[in-house]
């Protein structure tokens, strides 16, 4: 299949975009190991690639970018690197909001803020409110974020209101269900991508991912920039995406 677009001087034009995409940006700690720096130093490293990838899904008009910062299971991490990642956040949320925000950038954060400092979360508040009415692109930042959570949430959110009588136990099905999880207003996920090279979803988006396209790269997270976030819309662009259909069905 043809993966770029021609224009009518046949000249190659960027290829369809998704509308969704999330990233796994893993690697931080193998890339600096591998420079013979600490742990941490990939950590810090890897900021320029968040950079680059909000960057690539502005300007390509991505409507939604879901980004993996921390998992749940990250807190099982050494107490120094956990504590370097948490400083790490504060400062980049400081430094970027106000540019993310001159460039029309919604910004939510999204997972269990509840073992934050108190400060970081009025941050990740004050950001939120800042941008809320921006519409140039949605960037989610998973941050204590577990698939598994958010399905026990929304599970435990749907029988709140079933206990409350606002809600019938037979109007439970995947819409409601999904209108309670935490990315209810996006579009589905249409394209996850993983650096890295592990080839697994370690707890990210479970209920979302039903459908999305997977592309997995050995590019360790601080070396991915703008052109490896084109190779895998590339990429995405050659699958068929079926649904259960037969392929002549949706060609
Ligand atoms: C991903 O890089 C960043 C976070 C999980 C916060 P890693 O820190 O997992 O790097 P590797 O996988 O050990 O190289
Ligand atoms: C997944 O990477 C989490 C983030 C990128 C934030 P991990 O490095 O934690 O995943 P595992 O432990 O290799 O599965
Ligand atoms: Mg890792």
């Amino acid at each position: 299949m043809d993966t770029l677009n021609k224009d009518d001087s046949g000249s190659d034009q960027m290829p369809k975009m998704p509308e969704h995409v999330a990233i796994i940006m893993d690697g931080n700690g193998r890339w600096a190991k591998q420079k013979g720096k600490l742990r941490t130093f990939g950590h810090k490293a890897g900021v320029e690639s968040v950079r680059a990838s909000v960057r690539f899904a502005r300007t390509h008009k991505i409507t939604a970018l879901t980004l993996f910062a921390f998992s749940s299971e990250n807190w099982k991490r050494p107490q120094d690197e956990v504590s370097v990642l948490m400083k790490l956040f504060k400062l980049v949320l400081t430094s970027e909001v106000k540019k993310l925000h001159a460039n029309g950038v919604r910004l939510k954060v999204v997972g269990d803020l509840s073992p934050f400092d108190p400060k970081l979360v009025q941050k990740i508040k004050d950001a939120e409110a800042l941008t809320q009415n921006n519409t140039e692109l949605q960037l989610n930042i998973a941050a204590n974020y577990g698939g598994r959570w958010d399905i026990v949430n929304a599970a435990q959110s749907l029988a709140q209101q079933v206990a409350s009588g606002k809600l019938n136990p037979e109007d439970i099905n995947e819409t409601s269900f999904n209108a309670n999880t935490a990315f209810a207003d996006l579009p589905a996920l249409d394209l996850l991508i993983r650096t890295g090279g592990e080839k697994r979803i370690s707890n990210f988006l479970l209920w979302q991912c039903a459908y999305s396209e997977f592309y997995f790269t050995d590019t360790l997270w601080p070396d991915f920039n703008e052109n490896s976030f084109l190779d895998a819309v590339i990429s995405f662009n050659e699958r068929q995406r079926r649904f259960g259909k037969i392929s002549e069905q949706v060609i």
